[in-house]
């Protein structure tokens, strides 16, 4: 830990000096500390499952011990509830489960399973805990925003056979699920094709409460009946052949975690059968299509983890838990989408094989031969699993988005370029890197604070020596509309005259540990404590510490950024906090620790909208950990990388996984974090870091200054033309923001996205589309590349973005790539906005003109849409944004623009501010032979003047050259980017 984090205890600073220079020397030792996180064996509640799997698997008698009491079924307003009876190896008594399965109104289906005891509290904690008894049952509180309304169309099925319970819902009630009572298991059916399977295996295990049974102490002389006594219910333990060893407390790396619960876990088998391809439970450092984890080519040993943590030098191609996690899982198969939505904040572990198909043969593609089958263990809390059975991935997206919600929609600049570093070090540094993007005229829009802008670690305070004057540092940097991000994490420091600690302490609003007491650990300002964003209070009270004249130096320009918040302690068990902490409503933190990061990042964001009375704009806060939900609130990017090739590989597939997860703002430090990247490294991370939706240069405190204007020639100014790309299409992503932001799309999307149909490309993880723009990216991830093989999945046409060579047939194509080519290329029957005036900042483009490119398809049409609003306020909500459809048809030879807008209070002052912007230039690729002696098209516009009512305007057509497609410009039509009109090229 301490060798890559400044450490302010001043004992360590020579050493640290000492193994910086070294490390700056021979570049960054890079290996996670493996033995700084557990193995599923080493967590007591995954080896139990494990264990329990394969002793299923090898039991060909087995059956699974859980039995839904059909008298105890009652079917109401699309609900089915009733009792699974768990069975005691001892045969007498039974563990009661209250099951209930929802039928929503989405299609989607939610199966949740407590156990009664726990339910009423009917238990004992060990020791003086003073944790809650009940199974955790909030999470649905902190991820779920709607789409909850219960499916009045579902109905029971008349005709079912004996030991079966059937309903019927979704969309024209084309769905099943099928209850089988004993052993317990579900169907789901879409069609009348079974696509998922829960309990398929037998693995379903609802871990009851049990009173421990403490060994004796010692010889005892008196007493020696007792003493016998609870050695026999010991035994009685083992001979029913449980392994208890791992039931209570468990030592990890010198912490022991005290279970006041004992074992408690959750897990159930979840099988696809017919799907070959699994995506989704993010964060890991993996493929988009996962791995198998017990055996087969190429499979990972252990179990994909989630437990939100800080992982120092994170491994590439590795099941291994990173910072954030979304449960939600894809299976993919030609014509179909469906999955899962754990929804579950405790430690929880995902096992995946593969195996030959049993399902129907005849509606198999390629991929229908292989079963993906998923074991879900998580140590405590419900079970709770949501069901959405597609058919298509954007159903996928859209129901999980009605659940969790959609990404909120950021600010203009959010979405442009982010310089950071581990630090700017005074507000004149600040000053001097912003010059400096000017005199090299790199466009960039924000300029980040780590921690050391700080005084002594204490957030909400400036260091008096370094940053002088905050306020004029804005100041200067609003000059060009650019805006600030500091940094504020969730450790509070330790120390006197700190009134943030001591309101903290008073108001009893840190979290506690075991005994009920304020929790002390160790992180960046030494001791500290931990603001505990579960209790509303703590939110309130956050709320007041962002006012403006609170966090003075801070104006509405300043946005925040949330990093450590999984939480990350440096002396803690796997360097996050005790599982026996407890936070607010004595919930343990083993309940809720996948949650931690995103109450943190909530309570930010709720503190932004309140910083200053009646200023209402859209806050920006980046965070590190997450759960599913968190794409409401802000961005996040994938933590401590390193200046590797292979870093910069793995990036492509973990932004597009977050996409498909439903948290879509996302990307990776530009250049690694750890170490320094070769000049070529930096370049090409800049061509692949203008793809991400977040888009920001970070670097380690010990890294050389790699800002984009210090590389020197040739690669500054082929790094300003790659910010300069994403600059000019910053309506494309804006577009792209928004339909997010309303339909729960990716940003950038995977090919399988794209393609559902196209199996060859299921697996195509190192290329991405930009929205619905038709646009295609594939960045170049290795070294000393020359070119790069595209993947096409259709027969269209595409078309290099930059010279228009087109390339067309399914299958991979060879793109040139040379250091100064970006590999970018559209398919054909897309019309992309973009903006072609260089600017130093995104603030700056606001008014300017639009061009658009209509790229025709094979039969010469194409479509396309804008979506444009003020970038800032909420005003959207009451219609303030202009929304607008292209099409360019064929048959009738033009080109129109139609309005999408549903009008609101605020269209027409919006619009009003929007009226003078125009189109200055239409492009038209793969351009039809037959315009070649055009001169004119002839424009019309809605509520025009009649002079000008159908006017000529300049047109020139460029002939096709070799594989280069024709292409023509209309010069200027001056049409309002917010009116109707048509472009006739007859
Ligand atoms: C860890 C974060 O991941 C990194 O981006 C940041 O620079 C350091 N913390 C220091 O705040």
């Amino acid at each position: 830990m301490i060798f890559s984090r400044a450490s302010s205890a001043p004992r360590w600073t020579g050493i640290f000096l000492l193994l910086s220079t070294l490390f700056a020397l021979f570049g960054p030792a890079v290996m996670v500390k493996h033995e700084n996180f557990k193995t599923c064996d080493q967590s007591g509640f995954c080896k139990r499952n494990r264990a329990f799997a394969d002793t299923v698997a090898s039991t060909s008698s087995w059956t699974s011990p859980y039995t839904l009491d059909p008298a105890s079924l009652k079917f109401k307003d699309g609900q089915l509830s009733g009792t699974i009876l768990k069975s005691l190896k001892d045969g007498e008594e039974k563990v009661q489960l209250p099951l209930t399965i929802t039928f929503l109104e989405s299609g989607v289906a939610r199966v949740t399973l407590d156990e009664e005891k726990r339910r009423k509290g009917d238990i004992v904690l060990r020791g003086d805990s003073k944790a809650r008894k009940e199974r955790y049952n909030e999470a649905g509180n902190w991820a779920l925003v709607g789409g909850l309304e219960t499916a009045q169309g579902a109905v029971l099925s008349e005709k079912v056979e004996e030991g079966y319970t059937k309903v019927y819902y979704g969309l024209g009630r084309l769905q099943e699920a099928i209850i089988r009572h004993s052993p317990f298991g579900i169907e789901f059916k879409r069609g009348g094709e079974t696509q998922i399977r829960f309990n398929e295996r037998g693995l379903l295990n609802m871990e009851h409460w049990r009173q421990k049974v403490e060994k004796p102490v010692e010889e005892k002389k008196e007493g020696e009946e007792e003493k016998k006594e609870e050695a026999e219910t010991e035994n009685k333990e083992e001979e029913k052949g449980e392994d208890e060893s791992t039931w209570w407390d468990e030592s990890f790396g010198g912490n022991t975690d005290t279970k006041p619960r004992g074992p408690e876990a959750v897990a159930l088998d979840i099988s696809f059968p017919g799907y070959e391809h699994v995506f989704g439970i993010p964060e890991h450092a993996t493929r988009l299509s996962l791995k198998t984890t017990r055996g087969g080519e190429g499979s990972y040993n252990e179990p994909y983890r989630l437990y939100n943590a800080d992982v120092f030098e994170y491994e590439m191609d590795s099941p291994m838990t990173l910072y954030g996690s979304i449960p939600f899982m894809q299976a993919h198969k030609k014509g179909s989408t469906v999955g899962v939505f754990w929804m579950n904040a405790a430690e929880t572990w995902v096992d995946i094989i593969k195996s030959k198909s049993s399902a129907n043969p005849l509606s198999l593609g390629i991929g229908g031969h292989t079963d993906t089958k998923t074991h879900w263990i998580s140590e405590s809390g419900l079970l709770d699993v949501f069901v959405f059975l597609g058919p298509t991935p954007q159903d996928l997206t859209r129901q999980y988005g009605e659940l969790t919600g959609y990404t909120a929609m950021p600010q203009s600049f959010a979405i442009a370029y982010h310089q950071c570093r581990w630090n700017y070090v005074t507000d004149e540094d600040v000053k001097d890197v912003d010059r400096k993007f000017d005199k090299f005229k790199i466009p960039y829009d924000v300029i980040w604070l780590d921690i050391e802008y700080t005084h002594e670690k204490k957030y909400f305070t400036w260091d008096p020596l370094t940053f002088v004057n905050p306020q004029k540092m804005h100041k200067h940097l609003e000059k060009r509309d650019r805006k600030l991000v500091a940094i504020i994490d969730p450790h509070i420091k330790n120390t006197d005259n700190y009134p943030v600690v001591d309101e903290l302490k008073k108001k009893g609003l840190a979290v506690k540990n075991k005994e009920g007491n304020d929790y002390e650990g160790w992180c960046w300002p030494g001791s500290s404590y931990w603001i505990d964003c579960f209790n509303p209070a703590s939110i309130t009270w956050w709320k007041s510490l962002f006012k403006y004249d609170s966090f003075k130096g801070t104006g509405p320009n300043t946005f925040i950024w949330n990093d450590m918040n999984e939480p990350s302690v440096f002396n803690g068990p796997e360097t996050t906090m005790p599982k026996d902490n407890l936070h607010f409503g004595n919930w343990e933190h083993r309940d809720v620790h996948n949650l931690n990061g995103m109450t943190f990042h909530n309570a930010t964001y709720e503190a932004m909208l309140e910083r200053k009375k009646g200023e209402i704009r859209r806050p920006f806060v980046l965070t590190r950990s997450f759960y599913s939900g968190s794409q409401r609130i802000g961005a996040m990017w994938t933590g401590d990388n390193l200046a590797e090739w292979s870093h910069l590989e793995a990036s492509i597939p973990m932004v597009l996984n977050q996409g498909i997860s439903g948290f879509p703002f996302a990307g990776a430090d530009v250049g690694g974090f750890f170490g320094n990247p070769s000049k070529e490294l930096l370049t090409r991370w800049y061509q692949a870091g203008i793809y991400y939706p977040f888009f920001r240069g970070h670097a380690h405190i010990d890294t050389r200054r790699r800002e984009p204007y210090i590389p020197g020639s040739p690669y500054i100014e082929i790094i300003t033309q790659a910010l300069r790309l994403r600059y000019q299409l910053l309506p494309a992503w804006y577009t792209a923001f928004h339909e997010a932001a309303t339909t729960g799309a990716p940003i950038v999307r995977p090919n399988f996205y794209v393609h559902p149909g196209d199996e060859k490309g299921f697996a195509v993880d190192d290329q991405l589309y930009i929205g619905s723009t038709g646009l295609l990216a594939k960045p170049v991830t290795s070294e000393g590349k020359e070119s790069v093989d595209v993947y096409i999945a259709d027969d269209q046409p595409y078309f290099d973005y930059f010279d228009y060579t087109t390339y067309q047939g399914a299958g991979h194509h060879t793109v040139p790539a040379a250091l100064e080519k970006i590999p970018l290329v559209m398919q054909g029957g897309h019309v992309i906005p973009r903006r072609d005036r260089p600017r130093r900042s995104s603030g700056l483009m606001k008014f300017d003109p639009f061009t658009l490119i209509v790229v025709l398809d094979k039969d010469g049409n194409a479509e396309g849409s804008i979506y444009l609003d003020d970038g800032e306020t909420f005003d959207y909500k009451q219609g303030a944004y202009i929304h607008r459809r292209f099409s360019f048809s064929a048959q009738y030879k033009s080109l129109s623009s139609s309005s999408l807008n549903t009008k609101g209070a605020k269209t027409d002052s919006y619009a009003k501010t929007m009226s003078k912007v125009r189109v200055e230039k239409v492009i038209i690729v793969n351009a039809p032979k037959e315009w070649k002696d055009k001169k004119h098209v002839v424009v019309s516009e809605e509520g025009a003047k009649e002079s000008a009512r159908r006017k000529k305007v300049e047109f020139k057509y460029h002939e096709a050259q070799g594989k280069k497609a024709a292409w023509a410009v209309v010069r200027d039509p001056k049409v309002g980017i917010g009116r109707g009109w048509k472009v006739d090229f007859s």
